[in-house]
């Protein structure tokens, strides 16, 4: 263990890496690095962008802070994500290693080893030249949990595109949003996908989300339920139909692209008005990814390694597609939802195929908590050598659950917090470091993170307050799509004389400087993880016929961290009623998923509001609570 954490403070909870742990590491210096490394970031990220990624052509400055906010890494340089991730494994000994292995909810396995992964990623990239996509073309994808969701995303920045990848959770509404904005002639899309014995009609709801999105000119699907779907005829083409043209020929070139163009937006949801595409580039946002993943999850060559996101989320964009193919490591995607059809599903798969790594959300282990320990204890979870937390704050009590029945004591758990904006890891421990359960521990190396005051000042130990960011990181989210100035005003506003990023986030650190997150102090709920605005709820409330004005909160929830309450305002002369409640439950589910469905919806007569006319939420959810109301001193009069 380092010197630089004797002089951890309280003794007990914590835990300390093993000695075999440490042994083994990828960097077993880590907190002497880190100390270095956060007080001056660019030698560190300089270092990494050399050893981790190649590069067409040399960057002549590692950070570029002349157009702050908008920040410039690695400038000058060539690269292309798709070369460090899958072309120079072709040409190295990873050629014929195991890239992929992809298992569906049937039982259905797929194995792609590098070389088959880079010919299908050249062979889809031509089909979509074909079809007319260029580079700087926005493509927007909208599947299941299949191989051929990476393979797009991979394809579509090979030939230097840009993907709009939107969770195949989102219904309708949300889709159509995404695609306007990200003004796609482009969608990409599945018939349908597996749900716990069911099948989701990804289709249909796409082509509802196109005819409300009159920009879309093609619709590529991938064939994977075999269920009834509506083709139409110039627009719609199967993508196993495509694949077998000879123009899907297993040779492509890769686009070579500044460090700074454009690699890909993710919507995320913010406190008002339409979701926002966050953009991240093609230089910076490599560099971030492959140094976190090498370093937190200390990946190995006989590593198995599987992060239980979604692809369609930035956790699967960073840490199941791009950084463990940049490393070179084998990536496990399971299809099928957590506990599905029995509670021990994912052990069984962990002993089948030996994972190493598990990286999943605090919700799916509470939910394996509720099974209890017997379905674990079914299985040989010796494989596992590291775990690892991502979403959410972790309670102290999943957290020693999932230390204890799924970690056998013997694996740390790297609780990573980060965000859409942020492109990888930010606070988090390494396997060296020792943790505190529900705590991220510490910014990682290169990351000067703090909590401080409204006014700037850091806070004192173990006060809450605002989580910010104080220098520029490789892996930040560059503009949101469309709306410079709301990049601006959202991130950087609140700290905006010393040029901070505020994270939306509250937090305290702890007297031996380890970070614990609380929660977002914006509009924005966390459900099982998922993130959601209010604002995408309240509209599609107010979209119903009956409603005339609507507001949602998030309650803590045990199992899902947060569920959704909805109050709504009707129109004159409706009258609320279960079958009411229940319509506008099926209602938001159309419009945005069933995510967003709300736990409870009540029939307010009013909402409180202040005098500008804001909705108090604050309010709402200190009644829903039962907790004292305090200061409304600016309601509404
Ligand atoms: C929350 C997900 C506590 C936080 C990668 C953040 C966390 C938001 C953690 C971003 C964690 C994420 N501990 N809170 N380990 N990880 N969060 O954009 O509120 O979907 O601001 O990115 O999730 O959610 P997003």
């Amino acid at each position: 263990m380092s010197d630089a954490m004797d002089a951890i403070s309280t003794k007990s909870d914590i835990y300390y890496p093993s000695p075999e742990v440490v042994a083994q590491a990828n960097v077993p210096d880590y907190l002497t690095l880190r100390a270095e490394a956060v007080a001056d970031p660019l030698p560190f990220w300089d270092a990494r962008a050399k050893e981790l990624v190649d590069w067409y052509e040399p960057y002549h400055t590692i950070l570029d802070t002349s157009t702050a906010p908008f920040f410039k890494w690695f400038v000058g340089g060539k690269t292309n994500i798709v070369h460090n991730a899958l072309d120079r494994h072709v040409k190295n000994a990873h050629k014929n290693k195991i890239a992929l292995i992809w298992v569906g909810e049937d039982g259905d396995e797929r194995v792609y080893s590098y070389f088959e992964l880079w010919k299908e990623v050249n062979r889809f990239a031509n089909v979509l030249k074909s079809m007319g996509v260029k580079k700087g073309d926005t493509v927007t994808i909208y599947m299941g949990r299949t191989p051929e969701l990476p393979i797009a995303m991979l394809a579509t920045v090979k030939i230097g595109a840009i993907h709009s990848v939107v969770y195949g959770g989102f219904s309708e509404q949300a889709l159509a949003d995404r695609i306007t904005d990200a003004k796609s002639k482009i969608v990409i899309t599945s018939d349908g996908a597996w749900l716990r014995g069911k099948t989701v009609n990804l289709k249909d709801i796409t082509d509802e989300a196109v005819n409300r999105s009159p920009i879309v000119q093609k619709v590529i699907v991938y064939k994977r339920t075999g269920q009834a779907i509506n083709m139409h005829a110039g627009r719609d083409f199967w993508w196993q139909d495509l694949m077998a043209l000879p123009i899907a020929s297993a040779a492509c070139e890769t686009e070579v692209m500044d460090a700074e163009d454009p690699m890909f937006i993710l919507y995320t949801s913010g406190t008002t008005g339409k979701p926002k595409g966050l953009l991240h580039t093609c230089g910076g946002y490599q560099v971030h990814i492959a140094t976190t993943l090498k370093y937190v999850f200390d990946i190995k060559e006989e590593d198995r390694y599987w992060c239980a996101a979604d692809p369609g989320w930035i956790t699967g964009h960073s840490y199941i597609v791009y950084a463990p193919l940049m490393l070179g490591a084998t990536s496990f995607i399971y299809e099928g939802a957590p506990g599905y059809p029995l509670p021990d599903r994912w052990w069984q798969l962990i002993e089948k195929y030996s994972i190493s790594i598990l990286y999943t959300a605090p919700t799916a282990i509470r939910s394996y908590m509720r099974y209890g320990d017997d379905w674990t204890e079914r299985h040989d979870l010796s494989s596992l050598r590291l775990l690892g937390s991502v979403g959410e704050p972790i309670n102290p009590e999943a957290w020693r659950w999932y230390h204890k029945y799924i970690g056998h004591e013997r694996c740390p758990i790297m609780d990573t917090w980060w965000q859409t904006e942020t492109g990888g890891f930010m606070i988090t421990p390494t396997p060296v470091v020792p943790l505190k359960p529900g705590s991220g521990t510490l910014p990682f190396a290169g990351i000067q993170a703090d909590v401080v005051r409204e006014n700037g000042e850091s806070a004192d130990p173990n006060e809450e307050g605002y989580l910010v960011v104080k220098h520029p990181w490789p892996g930040m989210a560059r503009t949101v799509w469309g709306d410079p100035d709301r990049y601006r005003f959202t991130y950087w506003s609140e700290f905006l004389s010393h040029g901070w990023y505020f994270t939306g986030d509250s937090a305290r650190r702890d007297q031996d400087g380890y970070f614990w997150v609380i929660g977002r102090m914006d509009d924005v709920i966390k459900v099982s993880g998922y993130r959601l605005g209010t604002a995408e709820i309240e509209s599609a409330l107010v979209a119903h016929p009956t409603v005339a004005e609507a507001a949602a909160i998030g309650v803590p929830d045990e199992l899902k961290g947060n569920v959704i309450y909805a109050y709504c305002i009707l129109n004159s002369g409706i009258e609320g009623s279960d079958q009411l409640a229940h319509d506008l439950k099926e209602h938001v589910r159309q419009e945005v998923g069933p995510i967003a469905i709300p736990a409870k919806i009540e029939f307010v007569p009013s909402l409180p509001k202040t005098r500008s006319g804001k909705i108090m939420r604050r309010l709402l959810k200190a009644q829903a609570l039962g907790q004292p109301i305090g200061d409304t001193s600016t309601l509404e009069g």
